[in-house]
């Protein structure tokens, strides 16, 4: 029975309040959500991002001749250094290059159209002819050979189709040139027409629809870690180009091919191909307001250091300034005709910016936000700047970091949290004391340790205590949002997805029940009811962990409902259950709590016993010195 006061309603719940959180982790965007089938298409992989790459990467060389990576003065952009250069040799065979594309392969559908581009130069007045190929791995072709001749000694892009004539999941793409003298090649690239909203060089569609699905209220890009750790340092170019530099929105606008790469904070490259314009411009396809986080020199994610160069303050401040224009400002100004240019001459509509990610140093990244903010503000006090209150849910860090934020009557603060779903199920009074005056709350990043119903169904009942304090929590996103099952940093995580395949987990299931359903008010409620049946244990309740030890005392088991099931101070001879080690299962039965296969004083039990109950069992014990 559930008895509602319709008369005592909660505050209104905004429409908006979820929204999802796109983090390039588990290889989201390359080699997930960024359709584009062809890995380190700009050959700008370096060892110094990464111990095990080089700029031929995911490349092999075919055929005779010669085919190096160069980076000296013929290259196609400042921000694209390095290129393909092909010695040819004259023989028939050629001289070429495979691709063997992101993670298992490149997955085609026969009858399936694919755009090919690549930018060619060449020192041969009658030109170079090229073959671009979709093979199988063993050289079984997967479409009918494309010919291109590469003419000219200057960069121009070709494009041309190829249309798969069988499927194939872990396809290659060839280029192979023939001929005598130098043909250089950049930006070779692959991707499926068929993308979301049929965009060229856009997003893959299963990906984007199953997030369009969810009709969340905003996104949150494009990290996390990935946004504030690294160098702050970015491409200049009197000292050089800096590797493994923090996420900076200029790297990643502007034609394709003049965009920088980088390393990723989770392990591998990014070529920014998805960068701020396409984010921007899916939060508009897909109705959610788009909320970037930018980085404020300081960071936690393990790095906890803090960037101390007022220049390089001074230019991030300004970079974020910029950031808004190039969103909201007038096709006129600077940065909105650089927005025009790429597509969208009106405004985004920019509400919201982060500034930071999880910073472990509350003061020091206080220090540099308020710099940030009061720029921010002066310049756009319709803009929300929102801060942030450390990696965890409690604690000292985040103590000092909400501090900070009430005292400076900061608008918004960012929490985030990764717990056991236990954890959600009694927190979910969380925000019921929180300030009704203090800034209000936006959940960045939460999950509970799992993709299972059950904890699917955890995060759904925190959600409510969510639902009831909409006065305080005014913005919510799960994280993880995507995961390449052969690619993966961070569990669990919403979709997943492999080459072909993408599926929702549980928690999505949940997610979406609430974002497409979101209510208007929490009335009072109350549930009074028997649970309608228990299912029997089906095999032996393991806590192998510490079971295998003796060296714990004062154990007591709850279930999930807090009831004690079982308590033992390990006095011997209580008739219930011995110190003895031992390695056998445990379980509960009847209240009582046994270890399978010890001491002749337990009782030995059976899996499959239809008489037991299924409880969510908590343990809590001391570990006794030494
Ligand atoms: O969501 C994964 C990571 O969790 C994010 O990058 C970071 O903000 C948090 O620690």
């Amino acid at each position: 029975t559930i008895d509602i006061d319709a008369s005592r309603p909660g505050p209104a719940i905004d429409d908006t309040m979820y929204g999802v959180f796109y983090e390039d982790i588990n290889r989201a965007a390359d080699g997930g959500l960024y359709a584009e089938l062809v890995q380190n298409r700009s050959f700008e992989y370096s060892t110094a991002d990464n111990a095990s790459y080089t700029p031929m990467t995911a490349w092999t060389p075919t055929g005779t001749g010669t085919a190096t990576a160069v980076n000296d003065s013929a290259r196609l952009n400042e921000r694209n250094r390095t290129y393909l250069r092909l010695g040819l040799d004259g023989s028939a065979a050629g001289t070429g290059v495979v691709n063997s594309g992101f993670t298992t392969g490149i997955a085609v559908a026969r009858g399936k159209t694919y755009d090919v581009s690549l930018w060619a130069r060449t020192d041969q007045a009658a030109g170079t002819p090229l073959t671009v190929e979709l093979r199988a791995a063993d050289g079984t072709a997967l479409a009918r050979p494309l010919r291109i001749t590469a003419r000219g000694d200057r960069w121009t892009k070709y494009t041309a189709t190829l249309t798969a004539t069988a499927t194939h999941t872990a396809g290659r793409l060839a280029v192979t040139a023939t001929g005598r003298g130098t043909v250089r090649l950049d930006m070779v690239s692959l991707f499926p027409r068929d993308t979301y909203k049929g965009r060229p060089g856009g997003l893959r569609k299963d990906l984007a629809e199953k997030i369009a699905a969810l009709r969340p209220g905003f996104v949150r890009f494009p990290g996390g870690c990935l946004v504030n750790t690294g160098s702050h340092e970015g491409y200049d170019a009197a000292s050089g180009w800096q590797r493994k530099r923090s996420y900076q929105w200029k790297d990643t606008v502007g034609p394709v091919e003049q965009r920088a790469t980088n390393a990723n904070f989770w392990g591998y490259n990014q070529s920014y191909g998805l960068g701020y314009f396409e984010y921007f411009q899916f939060a508009e396809d897909i109705g959610a307001t788009a909320l970037p986080v930018v980085p404020a020199l300081v960071t936690g994610c393990g790095q906890n250091t803090a960037t101390d160069d007022p220049a390089l303050l001074r230019r991030h401040i300004q970079d974020t300034l910029d950031l808004i224009e190039f969103a909201n400002g007038p096709a006129t100004s600077v940065w909105g005709a650089k927005r025009a240019a790429m597509g969208h001459p009106a405004p985004f509509g920019l509400t919201h910016i982060e500034v930071g990610n999880e910073e472990n140093l509350p003061d020091a990244f206080f220090a540099r936000f308020t710099e940030f903010r009061k720029a921010v503000e002066a310049a756009h006090p319709d803009i929300t700047v929102i801060s942030n209150s450390g990696p965890d849910d409690a604690g000292a860090t985040f103590d000092r970091a909400w501090q900070l934020n009430r005292d400076a009557k900061v608008a918004m603060v960012d929490e985030h949290y990764y717990n056991s779903p236990q954890w959600f199920l009694e927190n979910n009074d969380r925000y019921d004391t929180y300030d009704r005056s203090g800034p209000k709350v936006f959940l960045g990043e939460y999950a509970s340790q799992g993709n299972t119903f059950g904890n699917a169904l955890a995060e759904a009942a925190f959600m409510t205590g969510l639902e009831r304090n909409a006065d305080v929590v005014k913005l919510a996103s799960y994280a993880p949002l995507l995961a390449n099952t052969d690619s993966v940093q961070w569990r669990p995580d919403m979709i997943w997805f492999d080459t072909t395949r993408s599926w929702g987990s549980a928690n999505y299931e949940t997610q979406k029940l609430f974002m497409t359903n979101t209510g208007d008010r929490v009335v009072p409620s109350t549930a009074s009811a028997t649970p309608a049946g228990t299912a029997p244990i089906t095999g032996a309740v393991g806590l192998s962990t510490w079971a295998t030890s003796a060296a714990y005392d004062d154990v007591t088991v709850t279930g999930a409902d807090g009831k004690t099931l079982f308590a033992d101070d390990f006095s011997a001879g209580d008739g219930r259950w011995t110190k003895a080690a031992g390695t056998g299962s445990w379980a509960v039965r009847d209240g009582a709590y046994v270890q399978t296969d010890t001491a002749a004083e337990n009782t030995l039990v059976t899996a499959g016993d239809p008489a037991w109950q299924n409880y969510d069992l908590r343990v809590k014990a001391t570990k006794q010195a030494g």
